[in-house]
């Protein structure tokens, strides 16, 4: 008899140890630092706390010094360290930085993100990073994004939002978020406005298919791949979804893509990279597929990042009231609204002059950074400060949503919401390094749209708080999906009250 002929055997005997070890988990205490079982190891424990895998694992490292090694079954290669240990992520994002690229796994994973900037290392990232840093550091570059998104609140976030309280309906504010965040990046990026965002809130197939994307990413991050790839093969689950986003995306950008002028004097994003393309490749080479692959990274960067923040914040800002009122008196005071008794829209620079606003940005950020992990593994094995030893290709997940809920890190109230944490006794912002705050990610490879990202979201937030009162739906459940942006499952359903014209 051939060994293959006792799979079916295998399986269900492997089957049955797992359902006998999360029965005994379970009659164990609810939460514990996972048993590691011979034959399936830890899968017991982390299988029955899937539905809530970022706090489960953030109470394993709060127990176990910010460092935990995974045991999986020996089978399915999948062994893993998490940490959310600050003197871990200097040294594995910025002092020994060449030793950790993304590398041949995480490539695999974000495949549907092409060649951009997210999915490469070495010399081609290098590249991807100077060309967008040098288009986004266009003088014009900033007044740009002040156009799309003013444009974006007065055409669409305003009328949506009037709407709805004229109605008295309550509606879900993350998905609201998701649209205005994506018109605007499609704006800025590929000069279209995609209109997603109106009263009767259309059905646009390459918006939703970020949700689908992310997802099945997670469960790319968890699965063997060898489960994974059978599922796509199949076309069946999380991969069938993925497969379908990833051919909205196509549709939605190569289109936008075939108008780009190269004689165009206006300054515009796709324009300003194809020009830098021909720079470097001769103006013969076709750069379809790299403005394809530039233009999804921005929007992947742009759409989730800052519609999560927006999220989280309005969540924490509706279930703490005090700090609504500080905003406000903020808004009024240094915007002169007051005097002048009349809304009037603000530039970048006196944007800068939100400082509670901006604490308050951060403490969304810290409680719920819309990135919540980062996959990395050392290409030569290496000595963490934490004493553990990674042998090369070992799978390191960083989990930066454990980080901002670490009590040696951020002291006994860290689960608290208080803005006033980032007001430097001068009145000025306190400045946290990045491997104690890492939302925008440590290092070489900081994320270049934190400057874009805060003005936008001031923008958002002052002129929602200014016009309306927000309260949540009662009994409506908020909570951190599944998924590797750290969106509210069920999104975060209110209700507004007009309080300024
Ligand atoms: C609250 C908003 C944002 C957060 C929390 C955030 C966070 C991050 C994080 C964690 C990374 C590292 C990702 C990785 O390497 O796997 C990153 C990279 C990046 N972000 Fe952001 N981001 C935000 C908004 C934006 C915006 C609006 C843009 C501009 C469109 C942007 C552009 C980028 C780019 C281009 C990178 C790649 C940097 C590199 O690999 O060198 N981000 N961001």
């Amino acid at each position: 008899m051939a060994i293959s002929d006792l799979y079916p055997e295998i399986f269900l005997f492997i089957l049955t140890i797992i359902l006998l070890c999360v029965w005994i988990t379970k009659r164990r205490k609810q939460t514990s630092v996972p048993t590691e079982w011979p034959l399936v190891g830890m899968l017991p424990g982390i299988l029955q706390n899937s539905h809530r895998i970022h706090a489960y694992v953030t109470y394993i490292l709060s127990e176990s010094g910010g460092t935990f090694d995974f045991k999986f079954p020996w089978y399915l290669n999948m062994d893993m360290l998490v940490t959310c240990d600050p003197a871990n992520i200097h040294h594995i994002f910025s002092k020994n930085f060449s030793n950790y690229p993304k590398g041949h796994e995480f490539k695999k994973i974000f495949q549907v993100l092409g060649d951009g900037i997210f999915n490469v290392d070495f010399e081609m990232w290098e590249l991807h990073r100077r060309m967008t840093l040098s288009v986004m550091s266009d003088f014009r570059f900033y007044g740009l994004l002040e156009r799309a998104v003013w444009q974006k609140v007065e055409t669409g976030l305003l009328p949506v939002l009037d709407y709805f309280s004229k109605q008295g309906t309550d509606f879900d504010l993350q998905d609201i978020f998701q649209r205005f965040t994506f018109d605007s990046i499609c704006q800025l990026v590929l000069d279209f406005d995609s209109r997603s965002l109106c009263v009767e809130l259309p059905y646009v197939p390459c918006e939703k298919a970020f949700n689908d994307v992310i997802e099945a990413l997670l469960y790319r991050h968890l699965l063997p791949e060898s489960i994974w790839k059978l599922q796509k093969w199949l076309g069946i689950g999380k991969e069938k979804k993925l497969l379908e986003a990833w051919k909205a995306f196509d549709e939605f950008i190569y289109p936008r893509i075939e108008v780009v002028n190269q004689k165009d004097d206006d300054f515009k994003l796709l324009t300003a990279f194809r020009k830098a393309y021909e720079e470097k490749n001769g103006c013969l080479s076709d750069s379809r597929d790299f403005l394809r692959d530039t233009a999804l990274n921005l929007m992947f960067a742009g759409r989730d990042t800052t519609s999560t923040c927006l999220t989280w914040l309005f969540w924490l800002i509706a279930t703490n009231p005090s700090t609504e009122t500080k905003i406000l008196e903020e808004i009024e005071k240094q915007l002169h609204i007051k005097q002048e008794k009349k809304w009037r829209n603000f530039n970048v620079e006196e944007s800068r002059k939100l400082v509670y606003l901006h604490g308050a940005l951060c403490e969304s950020l810290r409680l719920f950074p819309p990135v919540a992990l980062e996959h990395k593994a050392p290409i030569r094995p290496d000595h963490l400060p934490s004493g553990n030893y990674l042998q090369n290709n070992t799978k390191v997940i960083v989990s930066f949503y454990s980080m901002g809920r670490m009590e040696t890190v951020w002291g006994k109230d860290c689960l608290e919401f208080k803005p006033e944490r980032w007001i430097s006794p001068r009145g000025g912002i306190k400045h946290e390094p990045s491997f104690k705050f890492p939302a925008f990610n440590v290092g070489p490879r900081t994320c270049l749209g934190k400057e874009m990202a805060f003005i936008q979201m001031k923008i958002v937030a002052a002129s929602i708080i200014y016009r309306y009162n927000i309260r949540l739906v009662q009994d409506h459940l908020v909570s951190p999906r599944d998924s590797i942006i750290l969106q509210a499952t069920n999104g975060l359903r209110v209700r507004l009250e007009k309080r300024n014209v």
